[in-house]
């Protein structure tokens, strides 16, 4: 019986196949052998640093990363090394990606536990993420993809969030986007924290000045009116 869902569980990843090489082949298999999921069910983006994918456990759907082995990993070193964190890293291809794969999971971990509103992380190993899949049914839209029928609350919820996101779990986003927001039933979850950086890097409040601006220059042609800096003075305010 273990031996025919062995059989089965083999069957099914062989359909994603040609997307993986062997060692991410593997590790998908793991994360499915420990429980993470049952089995892959279908891709959500097909990207440059990561394949991201539904997958199915029990009733519930997943969400599944998997960060490309052939992701820019001299320009994730040089982002992981200034953060304090990341003080012992190595420099060898695997585990960059690895250890950048981990970093996400941790990110989204604190941001979780400090209370903003981001994908819950169940599990990673080597480059494959298993975090909670947000939507209904179907994956929630991109905030890009997908306007808010009330931007001004929208964006307050939003910058409420990165507050917190900073002033709780010390974090900052550091790539925040209407890519890296869903819309999900009118309400915004930040996703994509792989880049996100602890207030101790050097840059940290220049990366949020940064993404507030892009957000504000978002929201402002949906007709809401914000001062980037005055927002990141309220962020950053204790
Ligand atoms: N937890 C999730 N639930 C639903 N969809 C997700 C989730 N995480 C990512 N996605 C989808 O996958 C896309 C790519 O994920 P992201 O983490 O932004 O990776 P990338 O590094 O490729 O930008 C997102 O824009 C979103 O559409
Ligand atoms: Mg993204």
């Amino acid at each position: 019986m273990a031996e025919q869902k062995e059989d089965t569980q083999r069957e099914r990843f062989k359909a994603f196949s040609h997307v993986f090489d062997e060692g991410t082949l593997r590790a998908i298999h793991k994360e499915s052998s420990i429980g993470s999921f049952e089995a892959l069910q279908s891709p959500i983006k097909i990207g440059k640093e990561a394949n991201v994918f539904t997958a199915v456990k029990g009733d519930e759907l997943r969400c599944v990363k998997v960060y490309r082995i052939a992701a820019n990993f001299k320009k994730m070193y040089e982002y992981m090394a200034s953060d304090p964190r990341y003080t012992g890293l190595k420099r060898n291809k695997m585990s960059i990606i690895y250890t950048w794969a981990i970093k996400e999971y941790r990110n989204l971990l604190r941001a979780r536990e400090a209370g903003v509103k981001v994908p819950k992380p169940i599990h990673v190993f080597k480059n494959v993420l298993v975090m909670e899949f947000i939507g209904n049914k179907e994956p929630a839209p991109q905030l890009n993809n997908s306007s808010p029928s009330n931007p001004e609350k929208f964006c307050e919820t939003l910058i409420s969030n990165v507050r917190t996101l900073y002033q709780k779990a010390k974090l900052v986003h550091a790539d925040l986007s209407a890519f890296n927001i869903l819309n999900h039933n009118e309400r915004p979850v930040i996703i994509d924290l792989s880049h996100a950086v602890d207030l101790r890097y050097p840059n940290a409040n220049q990366m949020l000045e940064r993404d507030i601006r892009i957000m504000c220059e978002y929201f402002k042609k949906m007709g809401v009116k914000k001062d980037y800096k005055e927002e990141v003075e309220r962020i950053i305010a204790k």
